[in-house]
C-alpha cells in the first residue's frame, strides 16, 4: 500500500522488527533470573526475545561466538561485553550510535566517568553499562563460620588463619573453580591485598615493569600458592557456580568470587547476614576492583535500530537497574539509584563504589578485561593458571614469565 502511494521506484521504509537478539553468557541460575527481568520488561513493550546464550563464566566462549557473528556481517541486536572488548569493536567501526538517547536521558551525569571510557568512543555512546560488579569479595557460609568460631579476616594472614581453622574442622576451606579466568580473577584481589591498591595500579593498570618484577609481585604469587593448599582435590575445571553451590550447601567455608556469586545464593533462597556473609577480600576494604557488564550495540540494518534503542532505554532505566542488580548480585551502574531494595551486601557494594570512586580506589579488574586490552589479559590468565597448576614452579619464574607474556601481547 505505502509503496504505491509513494509511486514507482520508491519503497516504503521497512517496518521496525520487534525482536531483540541478545548474546550473553548468563546461564547460571542467578544470572538467568536476573536476565529474565529484562526479557519481561521488553516483552511488555511487544518485543520478542531471541536468546543467544553461550555458556562459560567470564565470557571467553561468548566472545568467540560474537566475533564470528560480527565477521559474518550478522551481529546480534546487542551483546553482553566487557571493557576492552568493546573498545576494540568501536575502534574497528563495528558499533552503532545511541548518543541521541544518552543525551536525552542525561547518562553522562549519572554514570561514573571511569566507565564512560568504555561506553563511549570520541564522545559517541555505543554501549550501556547495566551494572557494576566487583571481584574483591569473599562469600562465606554463616553456619560453617559459626561452627569453626571464625571472625572476619582483615588481612591476608588472617584469611590464611581462617582457612586453617576450617581445615582443622574437616571442612573444605576454599571452594574453587579451577579455570583460568577464575584463578586470574582471584589473583586480582590477591595482588591488591598483598601490595595495596596503589601497587595494583602501578603493576596492573600502568604495567610498570619495576612493580611487575618487584618482591611484592613475587609475594603476591606466593600468597596465591598458599590458597591452592585449601581447595578440595576436585577443583580443576569446576564451573564457578558449582563452587558457589559448595558454600551454599555448607560443604565448603568460602569462595573468592565477584558478586555474581551472590546471585546464586539468592537464587537458592539464601539470605545475606543470615545464611551467608560477604566481606571484601581481606586487605582490600575501601577499594573496588570492578567489572561492568555492558550491552554493546552493533551496526545493524535500519529496521533493527528501534529494538536497540528500546533495549538501551529499558536497561538504563532506574527501575531496571535496581530490580536487575538486586537479583544479579551487582550494584547499579547509575549512581542515582536508591539502595532501598538491596540486601546488606548490595548496600555495602553501592556505598563502596561511591567512596572508592571518590578516593581513587575504583580500579578495573585485569582478569575481567577492565585494565588492559584482551591480549594482555589473556597473557595474564595464562601465566596465573600455569603457576596455579604447577607448570610454573616458583614466583621468581612467574614474574619473569608474566613480564615476557605481557610484552609479547602489547
Ligand atoms: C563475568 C560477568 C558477570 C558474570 C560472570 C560469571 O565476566 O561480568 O556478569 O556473569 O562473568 O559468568
Amino acid at each position: 500500500m505505502a509503496a504505491s502511494v509513494l509511486g514507482f521506484g520508491t519503497t516504503a521504509p521497512a517496518a521496525d522488527i520487534k525482536e531483540v537478539q541478545m548474546l550473553h553468557w548468563w546461564t547460571s541460575g542467578g544470572e538467568a533470573a536476573a536476565l529474565n527481568v529484562l526479557k519481561q520488561d521488553l516483552g511488555k513493550e511487544g518485543y520478542v526475545w531471541k536468546d543467544v546464550p553461550v555458556a562459560g563464566g567470564g565470557g571467553a566462549g561468548a566472545m568467540t561466538t560474537l566475533k564470528a557473528m560480527v565477521a559474518a556481517g550478522n551481529p546480534p541486536t546487542a551483546s553482553q561485553i566487557l571493557g576492552y572488548f568493546a573498545l576494540d569493536y568501536a575502534e574497528a567501526g563495528k558499533l552503532g550510535d545511541i548518543t541521541a538517547l544518552a543525551t536525552k536521558e542525561g547518562w553522562a551525569k549519572v554514570i561514573p566517568t571511569a566507565l564512560q571510557k568504555f561506553t563511549t568512543t570520541n564522545g559517541k555512546w555505543d554501549t550501556v553499562p547495566v551494572n557494576i560488579h566487583s571481584v574483591n569479595w569473599i562469600w562465606l557460609n554463616k553456619a560453617v563460620m559459626e561452627k569453626i568460631g571464625g571472625t572476619e579476616p582483615k588481612t591476608f594472614d588472617d584469611f590464611v588463619a581462617l582457612l586453617d581453622k576450617a581445615k582443622a574442622a574437616g571442612v573444605v576451606p576454599l571452594a574453587l573453580g579451577g579455570q583460568p579466568w577464575q584463578e586470574a580473577t582471584m589473583f586480582d584481589s590477591v595482588i591488591a591485598s598483598t601490595g595495596g591498591i596503589e601497587f595494583y595500579k602501578k603493576a596492573i593498570i600502568d604495567l610498570d615493569e619495576t612493580a611487575l618484577k618487584s618482591d611484592t609481585m613475587k609475594k603476591s604469587f606466593d600468597n596465591l600458592a598458599k590458597l591452592r593448599s585449601y581447595t578440595d582435590p576436585n577443583y580443576a575445571g569446576r564451573d564457578w557456580n558449582l563452587a558457589t553451590a559448595m558454600v551454599i550447601r555448607g560443604d565448603a567455608l568460602v569462595q573468592v568470587m565477584g558478586d555474581w556469586a551472590k546471585g546464586e545464593f539468592r537464587a537458592a533462597n539464601k539470605e545475606a547476614g543470615k545464611d551467608f556473609i560477604c566481606y571484601r577480600f581481606p586487605g582490600t576494604d575501601g577499594a573496588v576492583i570492578y567489572n561492568t557488564d555492558m550491552f554493546a550495540f552493533f551496526n545493524v540494518p535500519a529496521d533493527r535500530k528501534a529494538a536497540q534503542t528500546a533495549l538501551a532505554d529499558a536497561a538504563m532505566s532506574k527501575s531496571f537497574q535496581s530490580a536487575f542488580n538486586v537479583i544479579k548480585g551487582s550494584v547499579p551502574a547509575r549512581m542515582d539509584v536508591p539502595d532501598t531494595d538491596f540486601d546488606m551486601c548490595g548496600k555495602k557494594g553501592i556505598a563502596d563504589v561511591k567512596s572508592a570512586n571518590a578516593s581513587g580506589k575504583f580500579v578495573g579488574s585485569l582478569a575481567q578485561n577492565y585494565a588492559q586490552p584482551p591480549a594482555v589479559a589473556a597473557a595474564y590468565d595464562d601465566v596465573v593458571t600455569k603457576f596455579f597448576h604447577g607448570e610454573i614452579k616458583t614466583s621468581d619464574v612467574a614474574v619473569t614469565e608474566l613480564i615476557k607474556a605481557i610484552n609479547n601481547a602489547k
